[in-house]
């Protein structure tokens, strides 16, 4: 037993003065980006894997038509990025081939359609890749059901937390296994200040700092701890802390659920949690998720690759709609926020009001292509 203890020592000791330089490093900060100062704003576009190509092609379709004048002057150039697919990605070994992140870090936005993840094996996923590479901090995910007068919108910390070390754990093979969750001040300074000048710019007055910080002592703990002295610069907005267990059960109190606005979590209640949020807006279909970082900003469907729904032959009644939120917020970040009005205001009629092409995942619904063409109508 003594080798793999020492072998675990050896590690954990990497991995400590590893995570302790990313921290130095976020402390350094980024300038962020002028959209609006852009000559050429260049959008990456990654279909993925499963129903990733037929999602992204229905949402391409839109953009094209959204985007033409923007297109034809050369101010924005939608480019195909290549080599984000498993098979490539199995191929080369490597979670995002170095070529390809590459061509990714040479656009400014990506639109990416979802990912296999392998399970088990030591392949990490190429969301949770991207995400570290770009330094996409802020996950994004807004929820709303305006007949329940639901308007939320969650903030959750996309780099570290259960997820930076989830694929370097420890084991004592036949006994044990240890992960790692990593909390960093800089890293929760962050997306905390991301979270509240979001609740300040747009009138909300209320941000849940969602923890399990009675058992997660050190890493949650620190969480709560670093998202009240942030608030304190946020006089007129009420912080207030919740576990998660409890607001798991309160997205579906009808008592209480509307008097939340903005969230902000660690990384893996945030994966949990915005599931359940967006199933109670009409599915994981129906969300977009936002991942922006002071650099770059990556923008796809909450969702996965629904291998299920191919292997029974149902790819073409797939729902685009959650890429489409997605390419909503993605025009909204790089300034066009004419185009991202009226491709909200499109998707609500077709999905939320007028509804008469409706998508429902199976045979006895609308295809993506006849949505599509519905929402192209009232563009
Ligand atoms: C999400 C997804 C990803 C995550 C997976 C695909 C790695 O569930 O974006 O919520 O866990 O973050
Ligand atoms: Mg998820």
């Amino acid at each position: 037993m003594n080798e793999y203890i020492e072998a675990a020592v050896a590690q954990f000791r990497m991995l400590l003065s590893e995570q302790l330089e990313r921290e130095n490093r976020m402390e350094q900060g980024e300038p962020s980006k002028d959209f609006q100062k852009m000559d050429k704003i260049v959008i990456g576009i990654a279909a993925g894997d499963g129903i990733g190509p037929i999602i992204t092609e229905e949402t391409v379709a839109v953009l094209e038509h959204l985007l033409k004048d923007e297109i034809k002057k050369g101010r924005i150039e939608l480019r195909r990025i290549e080599g984000l697919t498993i098979e490539n990605r199995l191929a080369k070994g490597q979670a995002v081939p170095g070529d390809t992140l590459a061509a990714i870090k040479a656009c400014d936005v990506l639109l990416k359609g979802p990912t296999t993840t392998p399970k088990g094996g030591t392949m990490e996923s190429a969301n949770v890749t991207l995400r570290r590479e770009l330094d996409l901090y802020a996950n994004v995910r807004p929820v709303t059901i305006p007949e329940a007068g639901i308007d939320w919108i969650f903030y959750r910390e996309n780099t570290e937390g259960e997820y930076v070390l989830g694929s370097r754990g420890v084991e004592i093979p036949n006994k044990l296994c240890m992960d790692f969750k990593v909390t960093t001040k800089a890293g929760t300074q962050r997306i905390c200040r991301a979270a509240f000048d979001y609740a300040e710019r747009n009138g909300k007055t209320e941000v849940a700092i969602v923890t399990k910080a009675n058992i997660m002592k050190k890493t949650d703990g620190s969480f709560s701890a670093i998202a009240h002295e942030v608030a304190a610069d946020y006089p007129d907005i009420h912080a207030e802390d919740w576990y998660i267990d409890i607001m798991t059960a309160n997205l579906v109190n009808p008592a209480i659920r509307s008097k939340f606005q903005v969230f902000v979590l660690p990384n893996l209640y945030g994966d949990i949690i915005t599931d359940e949020a967006a199933q109670l807006q009409g599915g994981v279909g129906t969300a977009g998720s936002a991942n922006i970082g002071d650099r770059y900003a990556m923008f796809e469907a909450i969702h996965g690759t629904a291998p299920r729904m191919l292997e029974e032959g149902l790819g073409d009644y797939a729902n685009p709609q959650s890429l489409m939120r997605a390419a909503e917020m993605m025009l909204r970040h790089i300034s066009l926020t004419d185009e991202a009005d009226r491709l909200k205001k499109a998707l609500d009629i077709c999905t939320e009001t007028e509804k008469r092409v409706v998508i429902t995942g199976d045979r006895d619904g609308a295809t993506g292509k006849e949505f599509t063409s519905y929402l192209l109508e009232k563009l």
